[in-house]
């Protein structure tokens, strides 16, 4: 299966990434050469969206143990333990990254007494088979969520979960994706999504280079827009889905899920099951991660505040679970029985 766009890939034992800070102006590739970088591309969003990060980090895992030099197994798998602990503080919200960590530790631990060698191979192995699920889970969530989508509908997207955020297929844009490629005919509505403004720059780029009709609208008309009767159906990502269906994704889209909910509009949640956590209760147990102020403050480098404006920035919130009409994955569409808006 081929990638949409290649967020992330790995040739001649080299990891690479499209610095994603950087779109739409500049396209540039980018080696991660070490643990480190991988950590602050995941940390300064050079490469960001749940799938993406869970597939950047066990990549970096494997090139991390790939490298190093010790014969000594003991060593080796202290080395690699340190790694994936390291990796794991890079952020705290998206359920995929600890999942892909999970699984490198878990060859690890199951690996019985092999040879380093042999330990490097499972790794790297191990790192391919997370990146090609998650290609195949997020095309399949296109096919499965394209039969929402119906001749002339006005769909609303927050945040990018295009395929920049995944291995390249993406989740809520691969269902836009596969809905062109069967020929319908709809149009879709991008939030901004401040503060980083990953909308604007990330999923209006994709749907461009896809050839799917979109408007770029600020987050704050989203509101106006359904009050118009102009939005049939919001569909966005998620980076982590609680047992109970509570799910945290970027910050602005509990409010959308609440407008849409007054406004008797179909809310959709498109992830695959490395998203969702069975470990945590409900969103009240989801760690949502605070960034820096200067996010806020700035837009690329201009500061539009006094520089010393005092800032709060959650990256993330939680959509209670009550407010979604269902959850499009790679499985088929989970409805939430008794929530009906429009059927
Ligand atoms: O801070 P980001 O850009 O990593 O946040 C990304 C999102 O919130 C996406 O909607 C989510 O990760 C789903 S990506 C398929």
């Amino acid at each position: 299966m081929e990638a949409v766009i290649r967020t992330v890939w790995r040739e001649k034992g080299r990891l690479y990434i499209i610095d994603q800070r950087l779109l739409p102006d500049k396209e540039k590739t980018v080696e991660l050469k070490n643990i480190r970088d991988v950590w602050s591309a995941i940390r300064n969003l050079s490469i960001r969206g749940a799938p993406a990060i869970g597939c950047v980090a066990a990549y970096g895992v494997a090139l991390s143990a790939l490298k190093t030099k010790t014969g000594d197994r003991k060593i080796f798998v202290k080395t690699v333990e340190r790694d994936i602990k390291y990796l794991a503080t890079s952020r705290p919200t998206a359920y995929n990254l600890f999942f892909a960590l999970d699984r490198m530790e878990k060859v690890l631990k199951d690996a019985g007494n092999v040879s380093v060698a042999e330990l490097k191979k499972r790794l790297a192995d191990e790192a391919d088979a997370i990146y090609e699920e998650d290609l195949k889970c997020c095309y399949k969530i296109g096919v499965n969520g394209a039969s929402l989508i119906k001749n002339g509908m006005n769909v609303l997207t927050h945040c990018n979960a295009g395929a920049l955020a995944t291995s390249g297929f993406g989740t809520a844009l691969s269902v836009f994706f596969v809905a062109k490629s069967k020929g319908k005919k709809f149009h879709v509505f991008v939030d901004e999504t401040r503060p980083v403004l990953q909308g604007a720059r990330l999923t209006a780029w994709e749907l461009k280079k896809a050839g799917i009709p979109y408007t770029l609208i600020c987050d704050n008309m989203a509101g106006y827009l359904m009050q118009q009767g102009k939005i049939d159906m919001a569909v966005t990502g998620a980076d982590r889905i609680a047992a109970n269906g509570d799910t945290a994704n970027k910050i602005g889209t509990y409010s959308l899920a609440v407008l849409a909910h007054y406004h008797k509009v179909d809310f959709y949640v498109a992830a695959p099951f490395s998203t969702f956590d069975p470990c945590v209760k409900n969103g009240k147990g989801i760690v949502v991660e605070e960034r820096g102020g200067d996010e806020v403050r700035n837009i690329r480098g201009v500061c539009l505040s006094p520089k010393d404006a005092p800032v709060y920035n959650p990256a993330f919130d939680i959509t209670p679970a009550g407010l979604i009409k269902g959850f499009i994955t790679e499985n088929g569409i989970i409805k939430r029985p008794g929530f009906g808006t429009r059927d």
